[in-house]
């Protein structure tokens, strides 16, 4: 598939995040948490990647805090070698890190001490003097979602956090996920943030939304005239998400145990898929405009009853198996884990959304880990044509029309449909259209940190989630975990690692005559 590339006038200056261009203005990033996983794998990679794309502004600096002692220089050795090893592009350019390193700073400090934010607050006045930084800040939390409040609050008491009447610089907080462990935790935390921060400073990160696809879904939707028109209840026949990891929840056993499938990945990245899907095409594409249309979906989406979730749900966790020819253990014998830890590690859900655009279309989501691979993947099945002409003709191999949103670790979008096999008898068969990201861009994609932190410096929040869209999230997650509770008939089902997940899930889109995509 080729391509040409055709310019999109900005009608709303507002759009300059989505439309792709926009001017950072000097700024310097903190980041909490920089003795990290998070910062070593993905956010000091961005920030490079960024720099060697030319989009960080000439002055610029980066802090890193954490709790353990090291010197700017032990920081900056320790960065290095992280982007040796993680950054998308190899090997790195020792000129771009030069005229970075020059500019990254360590800070040593515990997250609850008072002093030490002084001296931060001190720190970074100096920095703003010397790099030109002009006091515009970003602070990453890239901490445990634990002490996010007394960051927040510690920022706000040291003076680190401008008034947002104050034109001539700015204060914007990220805070990485999890958002709360359920509604009540995170309306405690919401509330806590607000408490010094308003709504426009606070950067809710979800690193979905920073993925090339899933901005997609948004252009191919919207930025075509082709598809909209189908994309409602009278034409799809259902929706399937799929998130299927190969992977399990070795060295992450703690959280993971704690939280499970569905305050992991259903209540964030799910969601967002989900409404981005599902929303009416926005009026602007200004962050509100978009957020205000998620928000909708999430307010339309059925909550569950104790009925329903031993129809339309199913929870499973994965037990010993191969996977690429490996023996792994099951969930349980992880270091860790409880031997009788009823955690899931899957789930198939049906969903409805009971507006207008998608009364009568279910959406059929399913997470898992250690599965067969690594795939996400949005498929939008139609309804078959009212009739069936070619019903008497030998028909082989056909199946619906799918449209196919691949997110990872292919990134593209295909449409099945069905063709007069070559021949003189009337035969059809199933064939694809492909579009791949790698070959039709030619260009690796950026990952989707670049692009959110570029969001952050440029005060773009679309791709951030709001407050309400947070909140009402966890109201359908907290109804769906609640009802799993308090029905001791909802079983934990099991499935082998290296499977497609447990049978009661294929059992449960039999029942609605379907089947899950093979993965
Ligand atoms: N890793 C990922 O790929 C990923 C993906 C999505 C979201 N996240 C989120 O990003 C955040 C950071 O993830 P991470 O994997 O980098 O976490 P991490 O390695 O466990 O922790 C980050 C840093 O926080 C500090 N820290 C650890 N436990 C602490 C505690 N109890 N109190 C105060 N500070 C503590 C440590 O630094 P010091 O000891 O130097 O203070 C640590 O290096 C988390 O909220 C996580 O949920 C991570």
């Amino acid at each position: 598939m080729t391509h040409s590339t055709v310019e999109q006038p900005v009608a709303n200056p507002l759009m300059a995040g989505l439309e792709g261009s926009r001017d950072v203005p000097p700024c310097t990033l903190v980041i909490f948490g920089a003795t990290g996983d998070l910062t070593k794998h993905k956010l000091i990679g961005a920030v490079y990647n960024l720099a060697v794309d030319g989009l960080l502004p000439d002055h610029f600096a980066v802090v890193g805090a954490g709790r353990r002692e090291k010197s700017d220089e032990q920081f900056a050795k320790e960065m290095r070698e992280a982007l040796d090893e993680h950054s998308r592009r190899q090997p790195v350019d020792d000129s771009v890190w030069k005229r970075l390193a020059q500019n990254l700073h360590y800070h040593q400090g515990d997250y609850d001490d008072k002093e030490s934010f002084a001296k931060l607050r001190d720190r970074l006045e100096k920095i703003d003097e010397e790099a030109g930084t002009h006091s515009n800040h970003l602070f990453y939390l890239a901490t445990p979602p634990s002490v996010f409040p007394q960051v927040a609050k510690l920022l706000s008491e040291a003076g680190m956090i401008s008034p947002v009447s104050d034109d001539s610089r700015w204060t914007r907080v990220v805070f990485e996920k999890p958002f709360g462990h359920d509604l009540e935790s995170a309306q405690k935390l919401d509330e806590t943030v607000h408490s010094v921060l308003d709504e426009s400073q606070i950067y809710r990160i979800d690193h979905y939304l920073g993925k090339e696809t899933v901005q997609n879904i948004m252009v191919f939707r919207l930025g075509n005239g082709f598809f909209e028109p189908l994309w409602n209840s009278r034409y799809v026949d259902n929706v399937q998400i799929t998130v299927a990891e190969s992977v399990g929840v070795e060295g992450r056993t703690s959280y993971y145990d704690q939280s499970g499938v569905v305050r992991d990945m259903v209540q964030s990245h799910i969601l967002q898929l989900l409404t981005l899907l599902a929303m009416e095409p926005p009026s602007t594409l200004s962050a509100d405009g978009v957020r205000d249309e998620k928000v909708k979906v999430l307010r339309a989406l059925r909550p569950y009853e104790t009925d329903d979730v031993r129809r339309w749900t199913v929870r499973g966790q994965y037990d010993a198996g191969w996977i690429g020819g490996a023996q792994v253990p099951g969930y349980c014998e992880l270091d860790g884990v409880e031997d009788n830890s009823t955690t899931p590690t899957y789930v198939a859900l049906r969903a409805h959304i009971d507006n207008w655009r998608w009364a009568g279309t279910p959406f059929y989501i399913r997470v898992g880990k250690r599965m067969t691979r690594r795939l996400t993947e949005v498929a939008i099945t139609f309804k078959a044509p009212p009739l069936a002409l070619f019903g008497h003709a030998g028909v082989s191999h056909t199946g619906p029309n799918v449209l196919g949103i691949k997110i990872q670790p292919d990134e593209g979008i295909y449409l099945a449909f069905s063709a007069k096999a070559p021949g003189m008898k009337m035969h059809l068969d199933s064939v694809r259209m492909d579009f791949h990201y790698a070959t039709s861009f030619g260009v690796s994609s950026p990952e989707a940190y670049e692009r959110l932190i570029l969001d952050a410096f440029s005060g773009d929040a679309t791709l951030f989630a709001r407050t309400d869209e947070v909140d009402l999230s966890w109201r359908w997650i907290d109804q769906l975990l609640g009802c799993w509770d308090s029905d001791v008939r909802v079983p934990l089902a099991r499935y082998a690692a290296g499977t497609e997940g447990p049978a009661e899930a294929a059992q449960m889109l039999r029942r609605d005559g379907r089947e899950w995509r093979s993965l």
